[in-house]
């Protein structure tokens, strides 16, 4: 069985259609199975977009783990993210990504690969991640990392996670020794943090 978080190669088959109903117009995305949330999109993924829009928009920006390139695509439709890419280990839901892309009339690069690694020449203003939690805590830690790599001097790394799934334990971890780590909101069970590079 293919998990969400697995590389998937499988034909883009029994694709459905969802919407998102946003400040700035209403979202469709085409999902599939053996992806992340494929029949509504995921509550982190709201929280994530509603409280990043809080915050100073970003001219270069990363959706790290895109899935079908929900929280990307929202933050170009509002004018938050101007030149985004989006990468995922899931070659299945990029393709669903691409075609979301074009639907919601929105611009960006795709990008395959494991974490920001598939990025290794490019720097950002921002990074986004919903975690993989069924992957664990030690691939979700080396995520970030490799996504904290990419940050330009000042850039800011945007993390929600559910508090029961370890929000509070992450917080303390000596990763963001030497960043300047905040929560920057908390809904719904759910918590955001803000890492700032130096
Ligand atoms: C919780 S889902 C979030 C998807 C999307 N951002 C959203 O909010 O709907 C996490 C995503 O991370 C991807 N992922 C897991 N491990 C990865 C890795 N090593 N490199 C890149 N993406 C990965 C999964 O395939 C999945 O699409």
């Amino acid at each position: 069985m293919n998990h969400y978080y697995c590389k998937n190669w499988e034909p883009l088959e029994d694709t459905k259609r969802i919407q998102w109903d946003l400040a700035g117009g209403c979202l469709s995305f085409y999902t599939a199975a053996g992806i992340f949330s494929k029949d509504r999109v995921d509550s982190g993924t709201r929280w994530l977009v509603k409280h990043m829009t809080r915050e100073e928009p970003c001219a270069s920006f990363l959706d790290l783990g895109c899935g079908y390139g929900a929280v990307g695509i929202a933050l170009s439709r509002l004018g938050w993210c101007h030149d985004a890419y989006y990468c995922d280990v899931n070659f299945k839901a990029l393709r669903l990504a691409r075609k979301n892309l074009r639907v919601n009339r929105v611009k960006g690069r795709i990008h395959c690969g494991e974490g920001a690694d598939a990025l290794r020449d490019h720097v950002f203003d921002g990074v986004a991640l919903n975690p993989p939690i069924r992957a664990g805590l030690d691939a979700v830690l080396c995520l970030i990392r490799g996504g904290l790599r990419t940050l330009k001097p000042k850039g800011r790394f945007y993390l929600v996670m559910r508090t029961r799934q370890g929000a509070l334990r992450l917080k303390k971890d000596p990763t963001w020794a030497g960043l300047s780590f905040l929560e920057i909101g908390r809904d719904g069970g759910y918590r955001v943090f803000r890492m700032e590079a130096p």
